[in-house]
């Protein structure tokens, strides 16, 4: 673990002050401990090997106190990992902060993550705490995890349903204690973009010490705003956006690091912050996850999903064909798809329908094709998605004769 008498950041520095994002993966806490998502150690150490190849800044493992597996999964990968922050998660007790401690040793940079809710809900309760006893608490917490770990995240659960100036009073007195990241989740979903943002402007101008630290998003997705919201905290100066593959997490999930990500990229003119990510691991670490959970995402899931690159209609396949711009606003390589899919179908033109025959070899005059065209649309109302091996069939009912096969223009 690294020295804890070193100053606070991983660089020394905040970034609050920086246009760089640093993207906090927790799909194996958070995404984790959602129902149907459990891992076992095996697959997170599978999982944690993709999230360094994708380049996340901080990798949220486990919660060490909740399981012996959990516990070992984390010391696993921060024995594993070369460049990645490995980070675990503590309530803010003795026994956690230790076990985390204790899960983090191997690690080259390591982090633990305290958390203790803010809101006037949560203190009376879940916490029966008062507002001078949660400040009591997380100060001493964080002095503790200070003293195994130079870099502590302090999390106010709930925060957005926090009063914000008690927000401001617990975040500058961990800021005293010795937190580097200031974390306000929007535990249940609640907030909106705008609200948000008010909130992160409020923070950075009134917190004692912000300068010093870098405030954190963490937002999930109960009324479907977690990435708008995350992306409205960056705009407001949040350094940090915690998320996780494919939005997996409580309840409706948490941001997704794939929309997160491509945001930031495809409109950097707008947002104006660099990352770290390699984004064309996104898609290999997508499926991975499907993979291990066993959990596949909607066709038409943002970025991932089997349609995010796939076009049926006539008249969205003849534009891709004069210009991928007109429906497509990032290249299915830079998110790692191997390439655009026409998927022929009964909404499909013929514009589409040649070019996938010449894909295959064969080259119709426009009366040849016109012929077959109606037969290709019968097809396609009887079996939904014409393939390759359905259009083989109709180019040999045509006497189409085939030629060399050549790679479709979208490829
Ligand atoms: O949603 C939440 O508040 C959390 C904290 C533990 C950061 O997951
Ligand atoms: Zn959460």
């Amino acid at each position: 673990m690294n020295n804890p008498k070193q100053s606070h950041g991983a660089h020394g520095t905040a970034d609050t002050a920086t246009d760089h994002v640093r993207i906090f993966d927790t799909s194996l806490r958070d995404g984790e401990q959602a129902p149907g998502f459990s891992m076992n150690r095996h697959a997170k150490l599978r999982m944690a090997h993709a999230l360094e190849a994708l380049g996340v800044d901080v990798l949220e493992a486990g919660f060490p106190q909740a399981s012996p597996d959990d516990l070992a999964a984390v010391t696993e990968i921060a024995g594993a990992l070369r460049e990645t922050t490995v980070c675990a998660l503590a309530r803010c007790q003795d026994g956690d902060i230790d076990s985390a401690a204790r899960a983090l040793e191997p690690a080259r940079h390591a982090r633990i993550h305290l958390f203790l809710s803010t809101s006037p809900l949560h203190r009376e309760h879940k916490l029966r705490m008062g507002k001078a006893q949660v400040l009591d608490t997380a100060v001493r917490a964080i002095e503790r995890a200070r003293q195994y770990c130079q870099e502590v995240e302090f999390s106010a659960e709930d925060a957005l349903r926090t009063e914000p100036d008690f927000l401001v009073e617990v975040f500058s007195a961990a800021v005293e204690a010795g937190a580097s990241t200031l974390n306000a989740p929007d535990t249940v979903g609640y907030t909106t973009p705008e609200e948000i943002s008010g909130l992160f402007r409020h923070l950075r101008q009134h917190v004692v010490g912000a300068e010093r630290v870098t405030f954190s998003s963490h937002c999930h997705d109960d009324l479907g705003m977690a990435v708008a919201n995350s992306l409205a905290a960056v705009g407001a100066g949040a350094r940090q956006v915690e998320c996780t593959i494919n939005g997996i997490g409580e309840r409706a999930g948490n941001a997704a690091l794939e929309e997160v990500v491509m945001a930031l990229k495809v409109r950097a003119p707008y947002f104006g912050v660099s990352l770290g990510i390699r984004t064309p691991q996104l898609y290999p670490a997508s499926r991975l996850l499907c993979e291990l959970t066993g959990q596949a995402v909607p066709r038409n899931k943002a970025i991932v999903g089997s349609n995010a690159f796939a076009h049926e209609s006539g008249i969205h396949q003849h534009g891709m064909l004069k210009h991928r711009g007109t429906y497509e606003i990032m290249r299915p390589q830079d998110v790692g798809i191997a390439a655009t899919t026409l998927v022929l179908g009964k909404h499909s033109g013929r514009a589409a329908l040649r070019q996938r025959l010449q894909a295959l070899g064969y080259t119709p005059d426009d009366q040849d094709l016109d012929a077959m065209f109606a037969r290709f649309k019968q097809m396609a109302d009887a079996v939904g998605e014409v393939d390759d091996d359905g259009l083989r069939v109709l180019a040999r009912e045509a006497h189409f004769q085939p030629g060399a096969q050549v790679m479709g223009v979208l490829a």
